[in-house]
This record gives structure tokens, C-alpha cells and sequence, in this order.
């Protein structure tokens, strides 16, 4: 064959990368299977289990032979408990037909972006980002501009710095507040600010609130809530953290109908409907009792204290702390360029294989001298990760 690799394929796939993280879990992968006993902080997921009674939807679900095709869109009573959940937490106005259940959050955000972004509208993008975001907009032909954010003011985004970015050519705005991989949150003036700009410019903000229940500071806030400018809003939500969900692939997006109308054409013809009974999953996860967030938000709470305070003994380490989400993003700048490690993804890759901590490093997600660290684990593996981490910086 004489063709090209790269004629063989479109030109969108070149334009997106394997996302970073799942590089890193590959690699901590082999060394599992070669039997070390690694310290996971690089896994986005919550360790608890899936609350029982989700579980026991789905099993009832299935005993039922509810397994069959669904509505593209979900089944009309999970819109209605999606809208139903949302207005009562953030009192939002959203009906079922402004509702659309995908598989997982990061599905929602795939198709809103290719709904909305055509080749050549920027897209503003905070930094540090979600790895996927940049790709899914390139993916779609639209220009990434990155908006930085200042450390010393603990990665925060504000509705100033939103609107110095904001050109003609701006489509879309995406905001992640909580921020993976910082922990920031967007403060509700910031929010409303922001909300109301994108209203009043006709630009297309989306939100991805996939850790909104997971806030430290203050009352939750979701930017679905400001009802009098939501023309312009798409809420990209998921059960993945809030519910300990992830494998099950349950997200939704909550955005004006139009929008909902173009993202079920696009499901239509890619995933169809989610399985049926996850959809009955999120309905018992959605209206059954909501304890279970409260007690792994404040378990959270505790992790992510232990390991700044654990992260805190070590010289030359800085840190901001995190309001929200289930990370830490420690500065690691102190360490770069010395004992041969050149790079925060050249640290990350000797963590994993002197220490056997996974870790991700901060090139995945836009800074070069920091690494991300998941607190979504035991307390045991904190102090333990923690401690292997102490040994491994006094050696460098
Ligand atoms: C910021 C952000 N958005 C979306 C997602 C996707 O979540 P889901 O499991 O619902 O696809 C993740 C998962 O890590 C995330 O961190």
C-alpha cells in the first residue's frame, strides 16, 4: 500500500490525543500486574461503592426486563427526576424537555461541543483544564484560547478575566467549577457575573458540573440557577462522583430546548439511548435519599485535609487548597531541573516507579510544575502515599 498514514485517516482524529490520564493508568497498570503495590492517587473516581439502593434499582430493573431500547433522550421520568433534582438543590427552572440523560458527563460535553462549536470559533478555556475539553473542541475544528489563571489567587476564575478574553470569534466558554484539577470554584458573583455576560454577548456557556456537590466552602451553587439568563447555558452534569458511579456512565446536560433537541439528533446517531436500567439507576439515585452525598462529601473534606497537611511536611512543596472536587495540585517547581528530573511529567513517571505513587503530571493539564494527586481514596492509602512521597523528595 502506498498511501499515507495520515491520508488513511480524518483529519479530526489527528487533531485529538489519547487523554493523558488514561496514559498514566496504562503505565501503573504493567507495573501492578508485575505485582508492586502501588498507591493510586491518580484515578479520577470515587473508592466508595455505589450507594445499595442504586444498585437495587438496577437489579430490579433487570429482573423486570426493563432491557430494552429507550427514547433517545432517557425515559420521561428520569428527565423529570433530573429537573426535579436540580431545581430543588439550585433552584433552577429547567422542564424534562430541556434534559437529556448521555452516557456518562463527558458524552454531554462531547455532543454539546459538537452541536455548538463549527471550525474556527474559539473556545476560552481556563487553565489548568480538564484534559478533555481542549481535545473535544479541537476534535470539533474550533480554536482553543486559553485563559490563564494566577496561582496566588488559588487558580480562580473570575467574570473580569472571562471578559478580557472574550474577542468576536468567541462561540463558547467553558467553565469547571469545582476545577479538576485545582479543586477552584468559581465564587457566585463570579458565577452570576458570568452567567449574565454570556447572556447578554449571545456566547454559548458551558458548564460542567460533574463535581458540583462536591463544594467545601459555602452553599452548592450550579450557574442553571440564575433562571432570568439561562438562555445561554448548558449545565453538563453527572452522577460519576456525586453517586460513586462512574463504570455505570450516567450524565445529563440541562440547556435550553433547542440545544437538547440538536444533542438527541447526534445521540440519535451515535450511542442511541444509555442502557436501560442505569436509566433506572439515576432515577433512584436522583429521588432517593441524598445522605450518602452529604457523607462522602464530608469524608472528602477530611482526605483532602490530611493530605495537604501531609503534603505541607514536605520542603519546597506549595499547594492551594482546593474548594471543591477531589484533588490536589501541589507545586512541584522546587524539584524540576534538579537530580535529573526535567520535567513535571518526567517526576511523575519516577513517583511511579521509585516510589510506586501514581500521580498525573501537570502537562495533561496545561502547567508544567505541578502534578495532580486524587484524594478519592482510603485514609490509609493517604498516609501511606504520603510517606512514600516524603521519602522519595528528601532522595531527589
Ligand atoms: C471535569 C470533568 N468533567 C467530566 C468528567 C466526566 O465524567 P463522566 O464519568 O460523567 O463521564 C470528568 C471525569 O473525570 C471530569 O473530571
Amino acid at each position: 500500500m502506498t498511501t499515507t498514514a495520515t491520508a488513511l485517516f480524518s483529519d479530526r482524529i489527528g487533531r485529538i490525543e489519547i487523554s493523558a490520564t488514561m496514559a498514566v493508568t496504562a503505565e501503573a497498570a504493567k507495573l501492578r500486574a508485575q505485582g508492586a503495590k502501588l498507591v493510586d492517587f491518580g484515578a479520577g473516581e470515587p473508592h466508595f461503592a455505589t450507594p445499595q439502593h442504586i444498585k437495587d434499582a438496577a437489579i430490579a430493573a433487570i429482573q423486570a426486563n426493563f432491557t430494552r431500547y429507550t427514547v433517545v433522550s432517557g425515559i420521561p421520568d428520569l428527565r423529570q427526576a433530573i429537573v426535579e433534582r436540580h431545581t430543588a438543590d439550585f433552584g433552577s427552572t429547567y422542564t424534562p424537555d430541556e434534559a437529556i440523560f448521555t452516557t456518562g458527563g463527558k458524552l454531554a460535553l462531547f455532543n454539546a461541543i459538537q452541536v455548538l462549536v463549527d471550525h474556527g470559533d474559539e473556545v476560552i478555556l481556563p487553565v489548568p483544564y480538564w484534559v478533555s475539553f481542549k481535545d473535544i473542541v479541537q476534535y470539533a475544528g474550533g480554536k482553543v484560547v486559553y485563559l490563564e489563571t494566577s496561582e496566588a489567587e488559588n487558580f480562580r476564575v473570575t467574570a473580569d478575566a472571562i471578559e478580557a478574553a472574550i474577542t468576536p470569534k468567541t462561540k463558547a466558554i467553558i467553565l469547571n467549577s469545582p476545577s479538576n484539577p485545582s479543586g477552584a470554584v468559581v465564587s457566585p458573583a463570579d458565577l452570576e457575573r458570568i452567567v449574565r455576560l454570556a447572556h447578554e454577548r449571545g456566547i454559548w456557556l458551558l458548564l460542567d458540573e460533574c463535581y458540583v456537590y462536591l463544594q467545601y466552602t459555602g452553599a452548592l451553587v450550579s450557574g442553571g440557577s440564575f433562571t432570568d439568563c439561562k438562555d445561554h447555558v448548558v449545565v453538563l452534569g453527572s452522577l460519576s462522583k456525586t453517586y460513586a458511579m462512574t463504570g455505570w456512565r450516567a450524565g445529563y446536560a440541562l440547556a435550553p430546548k433547542p440545544v437538547i433537541t440538536a444533542m438527541t439528533k447526534l445521540q440519535s446517531q451515535s450511542t442511541s439511548s444509555t442502557a436501560s436500567f442505569v436509566q433506572k439507576a439515576a432515577v433512584a439515585a436522583l429521588r432517593g435519599p441524598q445522605e450518602c452525598v452529604a457523607e462522602m462529601r464530608a469524608d472528602y473534606l477530611t482526605l483532602r485535609d490530611e493530605t495537604l497537611g501531609r503534603l505541607n511536611e514536605i520542603p519546597g512543596i506549595t499547594c492551594t487548597v482546593p474548594e471543591g472536587a477531589f484533588y490536589v495540585y501541589p507545586n512541584v517547581s522546587a524539584y524540576l531541573g534538579k537530580a535529573g528530573v526535567p520535567t513535571a511529567m518526567e517526576l511523575s513517571r519516577r513517583l511511579l516507579n521509585e516510589a510506586h505513587v501514581v500521580t498525573v503530571p501537570g502537562e495533561a493539564f496545561g502547567t508544567d510544575h505541578h502534578i495532580r494527586l486524587s484524594y478519592a481514596t482510603s485514609h490509609a492509602d493517604v498516609e501511606e502515599g504520603l510517606n512514600r512521597m516524603k521519602t522519595f523528595f528528601a532522595k531527589l
